[in-house]
């Protein structure tokens, strides 16, 4: 521990206290309020871990590298803030899931927009893949039970390879996602493939943070739900298959329970059948 101090007094204080004070001016109280947290848990990090000049020039390199990945394509900071829990925690504090409500789970960096609007039934695919079929029945309804129709269900997902489309030049932009609308019944269903398991991208400052925290880069195999309804709250959300071995380690903590899904098999393809319960809007 050649950084640590001894203890006692916090190191200098005043200045914690200078630097809060100068944000008084604020005009916006959240703002305000904010600010001053962020500088006083940073100050205390700071006094925690002792940090070294050198430690200091690091983290602030990788931050600039971390930024320098960014691109239209490539998103570093969710990647880096789901790799540290802090996604799922501010999903956490944000969605409190109840009797009647399906659980929330990450966005991820792979939203790309609304996609074509297909029929009951149809497939997301457009191209073939050698994956085992798979075909997914939702229904949609309100806390209290009621179906929602016309919800918009957007879905997402992983090919094959591991890849999504906008990773892949290879695929046709729009593979392996879409979106439907739900029945007056609530329902909507549609023909995919099996997700598989898939490393988050890992050759920039976030796979690099894994590495050396002693972690791997994967998720456990899942689809990707985004449900929006008039009068709800927009429910963003996975589901993800039973016997992963990735589940009890996804590398972005995305993973809850009542979202692993069993698909059923019959003759080689297999059926997950789902019911999602949206948050009411006061
Ligand atoms: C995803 O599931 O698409 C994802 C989520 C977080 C980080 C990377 C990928
Ligand atoms: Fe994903």
């Amino acid at each position: 521990m050649p950084h640590a101090k001894p203890s006692g007094d916090l190191v200098f204080p005043e200045l914690t206290e200078d630097v809060v004070g100068r944000i008084a001016a604020t005009a916006d109280a959240r703002v305000r309020e904010v600010m001053e947290m962020l500088i006083r848990h940073l100050h205390a990090f700071v006094r925690e871990a002792s940090l070294s000049h050198e430690e200091w020039r690091n983290a602030i390199e990788f931050l600039t590298q971390t930024g320098k990945m960014c691109s239209e394509n490539r998103q570093e900071f969710i990647l880096l803030s789901d790799i540290l829990g802090v996604s799922m925690l501010v999903d956490a504090v944000n969605n409190s899931a109840g009797m009647g409500l399906t659980d929330s789970t990450v966005l991820g960096p792979f939203y790309a927009g609304r996609q074509r609007e297909l029929e009951p039934g149809d497939t997301i695919l457009l191209r073939e893949e050698d994956g085992p079929p798979l075909i997914v029945e939702g229904t949609v309804t309100s806390q209290n039970g009621d179906p929602i129709r016309n919800a918009l269900v957007e879905v997402w997902q992983t090919a094959p390879n591991q890849l999504y489309d906008v990773q892949d030049d290879a695929q046709p932009e729009g593979h392996l996602r879409a979106s439907f609308r739900t029945d007056e019944r609530g329902t909507f269903s549609f023909e995919s493939i099996l997700p598989v398991s898939y490393p988050i991208p890992d050759d920039g400052p976030a796979g690099q943070l894994l590495q050396m925290m002693g972690r791997h880069p994967f998720r456990p195999a899942h689809v990707h739900f985004m449900i929006s309804a008039s009068g709800h709250r927009t429910l963003v959300t996975h589901l993800f298959l039973a016997g992963d071995a990735y589940l009890e380690s996804d590398a972005v903590f995305g993973v809850k329970p009542s979202l692993i899904v069993a698909p059923e098999e019959r003759d080689g393809s297999f059926r997950i059948v789902y019911h999602f319960g949206l948050e009411p809007l006061e």
